[in-house]
């Protein structure tokens, strides 16, 4: 199943969008290619061990994600994500967080991708979209419901304080952790379970992203969260467009909800789902 997925209402936009998108791409692959030129160049004068492994891939996978982001600003009130945001996307191997058959430049895709047990890795505009509506920093902590491969775990890893992820498919998350591991992020710890009721050893949270889209806003969740808060989350229909909002936790407890895009997400299980 595909997720992740931006989406718009309308048919038309959305041929509109796809049209635009398609533009942008080609201009941005002729503009990429003078600069790949000079980034290889650059990366060649350097040794061995400081040159990335698909750093060109991922540098073109962020051009997307930017202006994909401009594109859709006026819609989500993000045209443009934060430093610390689009660092962190240049920063984190998306290649080692899907299965081998794809790590390759293929793991570079602005797409969501699989991951199996029919899950996916998010489409990385959307892991942008979702940490930027987050506004944390280097002193939060924050709570993450479906930790599927670990990507979006590792893009918050890179700046904020620490990373709590609950994975209700034990393979996955077993591999996500091992993954985490081997990459270095020793401020991430990964739970196996059902997320529905967060994690309230560790609450309250600084924010609160959840991957997956349940029809309506887990109450544990709203209550991990600190005042000022925010939880950024898929809310709808399993199958169906879902919306993306954000709920505020106000410093007296009341939520204030903002509808930010129309998204496509798989639904969010409970353990009955789940077969070993
Ligand atoms: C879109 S994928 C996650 C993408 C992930 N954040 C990444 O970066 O790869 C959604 C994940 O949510 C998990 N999930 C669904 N319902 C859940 C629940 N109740 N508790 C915890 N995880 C859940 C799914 O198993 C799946 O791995």
């Amino acid at each position: 199943m595909d997720l992740c997925l931006v989406t718009t209402s309308w048919e038309s936009s959305h041929e509109r969008l796809l049209l635009t998108i398609s533009t942008i791409c080609d201009v941005t692959r002729f503009m990429y290619r003078k600069r790949f030129i000079a980034l290889s160049l650059m990366q060649a004068a350097l040794p061995a061990w400081a040159q990335s492994e698909f750093a060109e891939e991922r540098d073109f996978m962020v051009e997307q994600v930017i202006q994909l982001a401009e594109l859709t600003g006026a819609e989500t009130g993000r045209p443009q994500f934060a430093d610390r945001v689009i660092d962190a996307l240049r920063t984190v191997p998306r290649h080692e967080f899907v299965p081998e058959a794809l790590r390759g430049a293929a793991a570079y895709r602005n797409s969501p991708l699989p991951i199996g047990r029919g899950q996916t890795i998010s489409q990385p505009y959307i892991v942008a979209l979702m940490t930027d509506l987050a506004e944390v920093g280097s002193e939060s902590v924050v709570l993450e419901i479906g930790t599927g491969s670990g990507y979006q775990a590792a893009v918050l890893a890179e700046f904020v304080d620490h990373v709590y992820t609950i994975e209700i498919m034990e393979p996955l998350g077993r591999r996500a952790s091992e993954t985490l591991e081997r990459q270095g992020y020793a401020n991430v710890s990964v739970r196996i379970g059902d997320g529905y009721q967060g994690w309230p050893e560790f609450a309250p949270f600084d924010a609160i992203l959840v991957t997956a889209a349940p029809e309506e806003v887990p109450q544990p969740l709203i209550e991990q969260l600190k005042p000022g808060g925010r939880l950024v989350i898929p809310v709808g229909p399993e199958n169906q467009v879902q919306s993306l909002q954000v709920l505020r936790k106000t410093g007296s407890g009341e939520t204030q909800i903002t509808a930010v895009l129309p998204v496509r997400f798989v639904p969010f299980l409970n353990e009955d789902d789940v077969t070993p």
